[in-house]
């Protein structure tokens, strides 16, 4: 097996404008994130992945960019960029940009030429289509409320966005767009960027003909585009090619990463369609968020059907939360072992094989703040409320210490800091050894030191349908992870405790190999 940097790894998500602002306008910038790579360092974390930080008009926070080779002032110039790689790369951290290549925002230069008229240079960069006006030229929707179709009254033709009007969709039919494209990615790898996060990746080729989605039967959902089987919108045939494109250039760099955003409605098999060889090095696997009701025999489930598709075909990956979900930590708001359940997760997380991702603030055990209509910014939570109130619950700015604004800046951020800071910050998690921040770190530490963590094979032990417990091996080397995700007792019976007598991480003050696990209880042997 290949040990590239990225297998194993554990990848630090930032969303820029809430990370730390440095020049008080209640936003995040490059130079916060600079002033905090420190931290990053002391908790150590292997790569840090960027949100986009590109120009952009913001209708859809940076998701739609205007000019894909400079940096948004908002966030700083190329410049700062330049140093964040320097001193990333100092202290052993790696950066992954974010490529959003569905879609430009409708102030791009591309599209502001396109619009013009149907025979100018770049008429067919976008997905245009004659009709009629008020009536769009199929059923699809956006993933941001109504039609995903857009009349244009100087072409006199409708042209398709899959998210914000804003965001208008490119035609990768089109060579041209194609070349656009590569070139942009090899702009970035020449400036030294480590690797790329490609945005709705599996979306980039629609339907030839533009057929309408089919209906799912029954499905009444009031968020609308919920009822149909986005099929002619998602995982085209073509998109596959253009993936190995990407590929093929990437490949001519060294040591770069290729992470895809893969929204297949098909889920894990189309996680793996974009990771097999000569497509992308990793896609993320949402499906650890799916599960709701900690469940320790879902978790396992869903690790072994990983496991049976990837094989040793492609790599896997795990995530418990981004900026478009709820933070994991919602399902255990109010309860009083709330710390131990993260505890478990977080266990879970970080000795899965596979990439694994880490949210900004999941390791202080940051929550959702729950945003008054009023104050809602994000398109999809103002179009779809109440029916969805949107991501920015879970876009607050991190909670660094117990100072006005946690910190983050010295005057009212762009979006309401958690009320509970003062408590749950970071500065107060470093001064107390046994918090969830330092529960991380030691964890991050373990898969650093144990090639069998980061590398090794998984298999599972069966002990009660209420633990979750598995050994990951390489060699001659033996890790032994075992999580109590209930409030009972459980007898281990001997269960491997000859095997296994050292203890490298506890969450209980388990002094000896005892059989006995308390409720809650984790445990890393080797
Ligand atoms: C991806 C991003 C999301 C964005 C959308 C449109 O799903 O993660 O934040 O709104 O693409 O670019
Ligand atoms: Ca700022």
């Amino acid at each position: 097996m290949n040990k590239e940097w990225w297998k194993g790894a554990v990848i630090y998500q930032i969303y820029p404008r809430s990370f730390q602002d440095s020049n008080d306008d209640g936003i995040g910038d490059l130079k916060g994130i600079i002033s905090r790579l420190d931290y990053l360092q002391w908790l150590g974390i292997d790569a840090i992945w960027l949100s986009p930080i590109f120009k952009s008009p913001m209708k859809d926070f940076g998701y739609d960019i205007s000019d894909y080779r400079d940096i948004d002032p908002m966030f700083g110039t190329i410049d700062d960029f330049k140093v964040l790689l320097h001193e990333s790369h100092q202290r052993n951290i790696k950066v992954i940009i974010d490529q959003v290549y569905n879609h430009t925002s409708d102030q791009h230069p591309w599209f502001q030429e396109s619009m013009t008229s149907k025979d100018n240079p770049k008429s067919d960069w976008y997905i245009w289509v004659d009709g009629e006006k008020g009536k769009p030229p199929n059923n699809w929707l956006s993933y941001f409320g109504g039609s995903a179709w857009e009349w244009c009254e100087n072409r006199k033709q409708y042209y398709l966005h899959l998210f914000v009007k804003e965001q208008p969709d490119l035609n990768w039919r089109n060579p041209d767009v194609v070349n656009a494209i590569m070139d942009s990615i090899k702009y970035w790898l020449d400036i030294g960027v480590d690797g790329f996060r490609f945005d709705v990746v599996n979306m980039f080729y629609k339907d030839e003909r533009l057929r309408d989605d089919p209906k799912v039967e029954g499905r009444q959902s009031k968020v609308d585009y919920e009822n149909y089987y986005r099929v002619f919108e998602n995982d085209r045939p073509e998109t596959l090619l253009a993936i190995e494109k990407i590929h093929d250039i990437v490949n001519q760099y060294r040591e770069r990463v290729t992470i895809g955003e893969v929204g297949s409605p098909m889920g894990l098999p189309g996680y793996f369609l974009y990771t097999m060889p000569g497509r992308l090095d990793l896609a993320f696997n949402f499906e650890f968020k799916e599960i709701n009701d900690y469940s320790p025999t879902k978790y396992r489930k869903l690790v072994q059907d990983t496991e049976k598709l990837y094989q040793s075909i492609a790599w896997p990956s795990y995530v418990l939360g981004n900026h478009d979900s709820k933070r994991f930590t919602e399902r255990f708001k109010g309860l009083p072992d709330k710390k131990e359940k993260l505890e478990i997760l977080a266990t879970m997380l970080l000795t899965m094989k596979g990439t694994v991702f880490i949210y900004y603030g999941e390791e202080i055990g940051m929550e959702d703040v729950e945003i008054p209509f009023e104050k809602i910014v994000d398109p999809a939570g103002k179009n779809l409320w109440p029916d969805y109130k949107g991501r920015d619950s879970a876009r607050t700015p991190m909670q660094w210490d117990d100072a006005e604004f946690s910190s983050f800046s010295e005057v009212e951020p762009w979006l309401p800091i958690s009320a509970d800071y003062k408590k749950l910050n970071v500065k107060a998690q470093m001064s107390d050894q046994d918090s969830l921040l330092h529960f991380y770190k030691r964890l991050i530490g373990l898969r650093k030191k144990f090639d069998a963590i980061k590398y090794g094979t998984i298999e599972f032990v069966d002990i009660d349908p209420d633990v979750l417990a598995y050994i990951r091996s390489i060699k001659d080397e033996k890790v032994f992870v075992i999580m109590n995700f209930s409030e009972k007792t459980i007898n281990l019976n001997g269960n491997l405790v000859n095997e296994f007598k050292e203890i490298l991480l506890k969450n209980k003050d388990s002094k000896t190999i005892d059989s006995i696990i308390k409720p809650n209880e984790v445990r890393i042997l080797k």
